[in-house]
């Protein structure tokens, strides 16, 4: 066996720890599955240190406990309102054109690319090329060796707030666990549930979890734009607590259990027991009527994720469609309403080909956990600022560069 990597999604519903090994040929197998219920968390930030830390430390306890390892590092997934990201570009001289262009150069240039203004108070999480140009020459994958006298690098750059992303790695770090790597985590779910076709071709992924919607546009093998919007699964299920006049847990139940994103997929007559506010008695409800409720906030859910690839500038270049993940893709239906809103192919998306203990790592909502790990089996390490768990040696940026290059 070759390493054992550690990956931690912590998400608005739950908190996933994995471990897996990696062998000597690069194949990875699960080996330590630990899910608890997410507390502390809103909409993607921890809002409760002490209660976030107690979610992800029994999470940790019982991969550890399933796998025989202890967590030490781990591969960590981040979301949240705070993120921001933009397209840029670095631009640098080559002054020893007749030598071919080195690493340093395109070093030189991923620096020049975050010379932008990033917003106030922001780190950069992630510096992704997505393509390279010589002496105005475009669709140049990898510059090295090559001759010319100006390189040019176009990026992805994520940023994410200073406060919230050290409030997850102190969160981490109080638990006397290393953050390997910070990822966004609709890149990771990347990872775990699209093919390289579809990447290549253009295709948005939308995670859908709990709080958040999670959004990546990838187009000729890499990422163009990311967002991250504040629905999900829970105003599906607020709005049947409120419209059936349910308590939240129940109202949970009931999506998970007779949901349908689609009422004319549902026969007329059909009827279902459901606990009613402050009454011993259960109330009867049309499960169309349920339907109806789902479907509004998932239509506008989908026109939502819509909007976003309109403003992404990208709308007409993604022939792969969308790909739908997080717990929330589970929902009977949400696959045609999608489509019928966004007007694109839309397939839902669930880890595959995995090894080990994967029994429930193959629904969507693990999309992010499983890219985690494998995020850390190709080892791509990410070029991060300023934080305390990591420097971006110039060492450093080009060994994840060489993992990242497109295509
Ligand atoms: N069968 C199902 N039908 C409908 N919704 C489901 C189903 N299974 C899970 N969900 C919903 O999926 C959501 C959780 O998804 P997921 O596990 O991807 O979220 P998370 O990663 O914890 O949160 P986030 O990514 O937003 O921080 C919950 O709202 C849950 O109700
Ligand atoms: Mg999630």
């Amino acid at each position: 066996m070759e390493k054992t990597i550690a990956s931690i999604d912590v998400g608005t519903t739950k908190v996933c720890t994995l471990v897996g090994e990696v062998n000597e040929l690069g194949v990875l197998r699960i080996v330590g599955v630990g899910v608890s219920p997410s507390r502390g968390l809103r909409k993607g930030v921890v809002v409760n240190a002490n209660e976030a830390a107690d979610a992800i430390i029994a999470s940790v306890e019982r991969a550890e406990r399933i796998s025989g390892y202890q967590v030490t590092r781990a591969y960590t997934g981040i979301a949240g309102m705070h993120i921001a990201s933009q397209n840029s570009r670095g631009v640098v001289a080559i002054p020893h054109g007749d030598q071919g262009i080195t690493d340093q150069d395109v070093s030189r240039a991923l620096d020049a690319s975050q010379a932008i203004s990033i917003p106030e108070h922001h780190d950069v999480i992630h510096v992704v090329p997505r393509g390279f140009s010589i002496d105005g020459q475009e669709g140049v994958s990898d510059p090295r060796s090559m001759f010319g006298a100006r390189l040019e690098v176009q990026v992805h750059l994520v940023t994410g707030s200073t406060l919230s992303i050290q409030n997850l790695v102190r969160c981490i770090n109080s638990l006397n666990i290393e953050v390997d790597e910070l990822i966004l985590a609709p890149l990771a779910s990347g990872e775990a549930v699209l093919t390289s076709t579809e990447r290549a071709m253009g295709v948005a992924l939308a995670d859908v979890g709990g709080g958040t919607t999670d959004i990546a546009i990838f187009i000729e093998g890499s990422v163009w734009h990311t967002a991250i919007l504040p629905v999900g699964g829970h105003h599906l299920t607020n709005d049947i607590a409120i419209c059936l006049r349910t308590p939240f847990d129940e109202a949970e139940e009931v999506k998970k259990k007779y949901g349908h994103a689609d009422p004319t997929e549902v026969p007329e007559d059909e009827t279902l027991d459901i606990a009613a506010f402050g009454e011993e008695v259960h109330q009867r409800v049309s499960r169309r009527q349920l339907a109806e409720v789902l479907n509004a906030r998932v239509e506008e859910i989908a026109t939502m994720i819509l909007q976003e690839i309109k403003r992404s500038g990208y709308d007409g270049l993604l022939p792969a469609g969308v790909v739908l993940c997080g717990g929330t893709a589970e929902l009977p239906g949400i696959r045609n309403v999608v489509r019928n809103v966004i007007g694109l192919p839309v397939r839902v998306g669930r880890p595959q080909d995995l090894q080990g203990l994967v029994d429930t790592l193959t629904s969507p909502a693990y999309a992010t956990s499983v890219g985690l790990l494998m995020w850390g089996q190709n080892h791509k390490p990410v070029v991060v600022r300023s934080h305390p768990h990591r420097t971006s040696s110039g060492k450093g940026v080009l060994r994840w560069f060489r993992n990242l290059l497109p295509g």
